[in-house]
């Protein structure tokens, strides 16, 4: 089981980028294979999460050449070039793979079993299952969890209200109304990341935005692209976090994506005191890009407006950190939806910071958090890779070293991570037993 070990006292230098943007890797890879034509793309994120939709593509028949060094070619096989996989296809601890080829194979004119790790299989997979079964789906699942059985079938268009605010729902939808007759439309309840959207539009495919409702018809086709990919946001993430924590850091990051939808935790980090600094906005593959400078700041603790969750709801644990290094309390609410990601990322941050001494409580739909001293200790990251980042992080300011056990997901997103944060100062040992 891979574990860090992180001594204290140090602080984050430097200027690097980050890895590529896993939202945007995984749907490079969707729709360049369900393209007409080649695909090239650069920056991809190289992984654990992102191999896994590869892997499933080529297992359908599609002709990938890398990744490597972040560039990959797809031969895309168009809509309807899809081969039965014959065996299942395996997710890993990827939410966005499992629930996006849900969407992609409810329609196909054949069988597929979507399969995922033990967090993965504990995931709910029926706020998927509910509107794909409405668009006329067969998937049968246990308990709406996977592994799904998707018996490929004529699909309708619905116009479907989102009950909670869910990318993953969304894009689901959106890829299954590729193959459903007539239009489909999803509307959700708060804005939430808009990069199937984008880059749908930007594969020639038309979609129709009106407020929260994003719409389109099947009998389309997508073109094959060259695409970058920026730098994650919500790999960045932590960078920020521990530069802004660290007296006497100063850091840039080149080149992270900066989508309206995803820069929550700017947002909020800058309203609890934080100095962070845009520059060289650019436009980068359809997505807004830019420089991040950040520096170190005293925290003030806040209460998050709940609007902004969504826009960060991948960055709470390195909230939930940068909370407990604040004056004063930060209450969290509007956040349900932490409970059922990689971990229930409420449940464990609140019980690696009481580890460090910190008081919290915790509540259904978020936590109220006392800023205080960071002691040394022992944290389960129970597998979560953001959990493990976040409080690796959190090392910086503590009292004393801080372990942190099952790490070794943090390849499912950021396999850089321990290199990087080394090399900007972070005193991380990965211990591999
Ligand atoms: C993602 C959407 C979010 C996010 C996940 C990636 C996506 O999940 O937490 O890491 O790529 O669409 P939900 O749709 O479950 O909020």
């Amino acid at each position: 089981m891979t574990r860090y070990l992180v001594h204290p006292g140090s602080q984050l230098k430097g200027r690097f980028p980050v890895p590529g943007d896993k939202s945007i890797s995984h749907r490079a890879v969707i729709l360049g294979a369900l393209a007409e034509g080649v695909t090239e793309v650069e920056g991809l994120l190289e992984g654990a999460d992102v191999l896994a939709t590869i892997a499933a593509f080529r297992t359908m028949g599609v002709e990938m050449q890398g990744p490597d060094l972040g560039h990959l070619r797809i031969q895309g096989v168009g809509l309807y070039g899809l081969r039965a996989p014959g065996v299942p296809l395996d997710c890993g601890n990827s939410g966005t793979a499992m629930r996006l080829l849900a969407g992609v194979l409810a329609g196909q004119a054949f069988p597929s079993i979507l399969i995922g790790d033990a967090s993965l299989q504990q995931r709910p997979m029926g706020r998927v299952l509910r509107p794909l079964a409405a668009m006329g789906a067969e998937i049968a699942a246990q308990d709406g969890k996977a592994p799904l059985q998707i018996h490929g079938r004529p699909l309708h268009g619905i116009d479907y209200a989102l009950p909670m605010a869910s990318a993953q729902v969304k894009s689901a939808i959106l890829l299954a109304g590729l193959y459903a007759e007539g239009q489909t439309c999803v509307t959700e309840p708060a804005p939430t990341r808009d990069h199937s959207e984008r880059m749908l539009q930007g594969f020639g495919y038309p979609v129709e935005r009106q407020g929260p409702r994003a719409c389109l018809r099947s009998g389309g086709q997508l073109h094959g692209q060259s695409l970058q990919v920026p730098g994650d946001i919500s790999s960045a993430a932590f960078f920020l976090l521990g530069a802004t924590i660290a007296p006497g850091s100063d850091l840039t990051l080149e080149g992270v994506g900066i989508n309206p939808t995803r820069t929550g935790i700017i947002e909020i980090l800058t309203r609890m005191g934080a100095r962070i600094d845009l520059t060289a906005l650019r436009v980068v593959g359809g997505e807004p890009v830019a420089d991040i400078r950040v520096r170190y700041a005293q925290l003030q603790g806040i209460a998050i407006p709940a609007h902004l969750v969504p826009l960060a709801i991948d960055e709470f644990p390195a909230l939930f950190i940068a909370a407990a290094c604040a004056k004063g309390q930060t209450v969290i609410t509007g956040a349900e939806e932490l409970r059922v990601k990689e971990s229930d990322r409420i449940a464990v941050m609140a019980s690696g910071l009481r580890a460090m001494g910190v008081i919290v409580e915790e509540r259904a739909d978020g936590a109220i958090i006392n800023g205080s001293l960071l002691q040394g200790g022992r944290i389960n990251s129970q597998g979560d890779h953001r959990i493990a980042m976040a409080f690796a992080m959190a090392a910086l300011v503590a009292q004393g070293d801080i372990e942190i056990l099952d790490c070794a997901n943090v390849a499912t997103s950021f396999p850089s991570f321990p290199a990087l944060a080394h090399q900007a100062g972070l005193l991380l040992e990965v211990v591999s037993a």
